[in-house]
């Protein structure tokens, strides 16, 4: 491979953190992790950013029903997306969180640019809103339901900072027809490029109703618009405004839903424009998973979760049927019964029989060595032949991501080589010389078959493959084979291979999907369970050693470094300070019980370690929202502020 790599860039949408994420989600996200495994097998040095999206009136709206606040409902979210992706082991590259202060950095960098170039001017907006799809409804008249998702509207008004969008109505037609596949798949360039011609309005970028969202500098309570907010998140992932230093902007692909697809391809590419940024090369607008023929979605309440398919077929299966069931771009069905059918026919009796049966043949015949052939018939040079032209085949679906017919072609393979051992029967074979030569052919052969179906499907079937890769007694991970290096006849002779196993059970069908749907009714287990509850009360056992936290459990507090704005004392409260700190995103209010020990007057413009994401509590009456470090010192706990010998930007996360 070359020393210096090709970079490439792909992205997910970046989820909202209202809800968990179901195979709708899971899908987008294992479509990508496919792409980057395959581009890293084809030499490329890729990055993968997945993220939550945090801000808006949904989450200050769902944080107020769970009773915590909005940094505390949205960190205990973003944790559990993020263990979901970890345990499938699908977790991306770069993890943004729009609550990230780089991401608040790089969204009013951009507004700048946007700005300063003469994009944005000051107005008024009235409008019906969608507040579930944080959506203006255009042409839509009070009282009328969103198209969406089919929930009223309500009506508002309020002075927005607005982005002159009217402005790259040529632009933007100019940037389809230049890069005609800057768009994917076709019927979605053509429909976005009707939209386009149909005239374009000026969009709103900056709310005042809204007080969860990143701020406008010096124009509170100005906060951006969740779009404009949202979009910039592909682009702070990779160094916001330094992103030159990292290499990776533009993005090669932004893979998204097709309910997205134009946010991702007007709106971005003009707020990208008025910057003089470069443009992404491509996005590409994916189907929806239907049930019972409509948006699999949370508001419809029709969702299926990931967890309890992967508990039962295992999350290959998961990945290897949306990436073969449904045709990339289009729209497909999900059902219980189609995937079961799919892990029955395709994996446990497809690639699962060829591994074990092959090995265990070797095992049996050869001592567990790959044998060593001395001449091949017409009928192995066929199957080479059909298996090495196969290769490049493989690759060109990849590369245009019509993964289904790359794994229709691969497993087209696997049957030809099931067709091949009936017909040549090795088991049938005596004991003598000529035919012992010729079970070494034909079991090599198919030995080597599997090997390179094995490295083709690894993209999508990750852990499966590296097992067969070690069956076949292959050193290092199938991962870091080189997809461009892939030739039929490379299996050396000699080679002890592992112990043959079953890589897929077979699953009895009605029990399999009982199991699921069972588990599907149960509610959604928590990705960490929380930590057991500490003994207390006189009758509870001594605790031989303080209990062990995992790094998860420390991950969930969120310290950051803030800085002392205000402080005074508090009338009738002889303990407390209220002070005011900036902890980069916002100002907050917080109650330190230090006024014995610090005058307030000598805290203004300290740096502090703050602990933001704890829910707001009232101290004395008054409300503090964050908690300050100290050191607990001496018999009567004097505390001493937790502070840094070295200059630290506001904001900056302790870890
Ligand atoms: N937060 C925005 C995206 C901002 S991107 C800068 C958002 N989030 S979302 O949580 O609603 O996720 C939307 C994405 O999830 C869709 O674009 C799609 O990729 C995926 N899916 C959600 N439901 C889906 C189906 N039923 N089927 C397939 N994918 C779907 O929109």
């Amino acid at each position: 491979m070359p020393a210096n790599k090709p970079k490439y860039y792909l992205t997910t949408p970046i989820y909202y953190t209202n809800g968990l994420p179901h195979i709708g989600h899971t899908y987008s996200t294992i479509v990508c992790d496919t792409i980057r495994r395959y581009k890293r097998m084809r030499g490329y040095d890729v990055v993968m950013t997945t993220g939550t999206d945090e801000h808006g009136v949904n989450v200050e709206r769902a944080a107020k029903k769970a009773g915590v606040s909005e940094t505390e409902f949205v960190a205990k979210m973003a944790a559990e997306w993020r263990a979901l992706w970890d345990d499938l082991g699908i977790q991306g590259d770069e993890f943004i969180r729009t609550t990230d202060l780089k991401h608040a950095h790089t969204v009013q960098w951009l507004f700048r640019l946007c700005r300063e170039n003469g994009y944005v001017y000051k107005g008024h907006y009235t409008g019906q809103y969608c507040i579930y799809d944080n959506a203006f409804v255009s042409d839509a008249k009070p009282g009328d339901n969103c198209p969406d998702c089919g929930r009223p509207t309500e009506t508002l008004t309020e002075e927005n900072y607005f982005f002159k969008l009217t402005a790259f109505q040529k632009p933007l037609l100019d940037l389809y027809r230049k890069n005609p596949n800057f768009i994917q798949p076709e019927t979605r360039r053509n429909e976005i490029i009707s939209f386009v011609e149909g005239g374009l309005k000026d969009l709103s970028i900056t709310r005042t109703t809204i007080r969860w969202g990143i701020p406008v500098p010096g124009e509170e309570p100005h906060v951006f618009y969740v779009w404009f907010d949202a979009l910039t998140a592909y682009l702070s992932a990779v160094g916001g405004p330094e992103y030159e230093r990292r290499g990776y902007w533009p993005a090669d692909v932004h893979l998204v839903g097709k309910d997205i697809i134009r946010f991702h391809t007007v709106y971005w590419p003009a707020f990208l424009m008025a910057a003089m940024l470069p443009l992404p090369r491509q996005v590409w607008a994916h189907g929806w998973f239907l049930m019972d023929s409509t948006k699999m979605s949370k508001s419809k309440g029709n969702v299926v979760h990931p967890r309890p398919i992967v508990d039962v077929v295992g999350m290959d299966a998961l990945r290897y049927f949306l990436l073969r069931e449904i045709v990339f771009g289009q729209d497909g069905s999900f059902s219980y019964d189609a995937l079961v059918t799919r892990y029955n026919s395709d994996l446990a009796n497809g690639l699962g029989n060829l591994a074990s049966r092959t090995a265990a043949m070797i095992e049996k015949n050869f001592s567990g060595k790959i044998p060593n052939p001395d001449s091949f018939q017409p009928q192995d040079e066929a199957l080479a032949k059909q298996v090495q032209s196969a290769i490049g085949e493989a690759l060109e679906h990849f590369d245009k991501f019509a993964f289904s017919r790359a794994l229709e072609l691969i497993w087209s393979l696997i049957a030809l080589a099931d067709k091949y051992l009936a017909a040549e029967q090795p088991w049938a074979l005596g004991t003598s010389d000529a035919d012992a030569q010729r079970r070494a052919a034909i079991l090599w052969t198919a030995a080597e078959a599997l090997r390179v179906v094995t490295v083709l499907a690894h993209p999508v079937l990750p852990e499966s493959t590296e097992k067969v890769w070690t069956l076949l007694g292959q050193a290092g991970h199938v991962s870091s084979q080189d997809l461009d290096g892939l030739r039929w006849g490379r299996l050396e002779p000699g080679i002890l291979i592992g112990k043959s196993q079953t890589l897929f059970p077979r699953i009895e069908k009605a029990e399999a999907i009982e199991r699921m749907e069972a588990m599907e009714n149960e509610p959604q287990k928590p990705a960490a369970a929380p930590a057991p509850a500490a003994p207390t009360g006189a009758a509870a056992a001594p605790q031989a050693a303080p209990e062990k936290i995992g790094i998860e459990d420390f991950a969930k507090v969120e310290m950051r470094v803030g800085q002392i704005r205000t402080a005074e004392r508090i009338v009738g409260a002889d303990k407390l300070l209220k002070l005011t700190v900036d902890i980069g995103t916002e100002i907050r209010q917080i109650c330190a019980g230090i006024a014995q020990y610090y005058e307030p007057e000598t805290l203004i413009g300290r740096k502090v370690a703050v602990v933001v994401n704890l829910a707001p509590r009232k101290l004395r009456g008054v409300e503090s929202n964050g908690m300050l470090i100290a050191a607990s010192v001496g018999p009567e706990g004097r505390p001493v502020l937790a502070g840094f010998h070295e200059d630290v930007e506001i904001g900056s996360r302790l870890k």
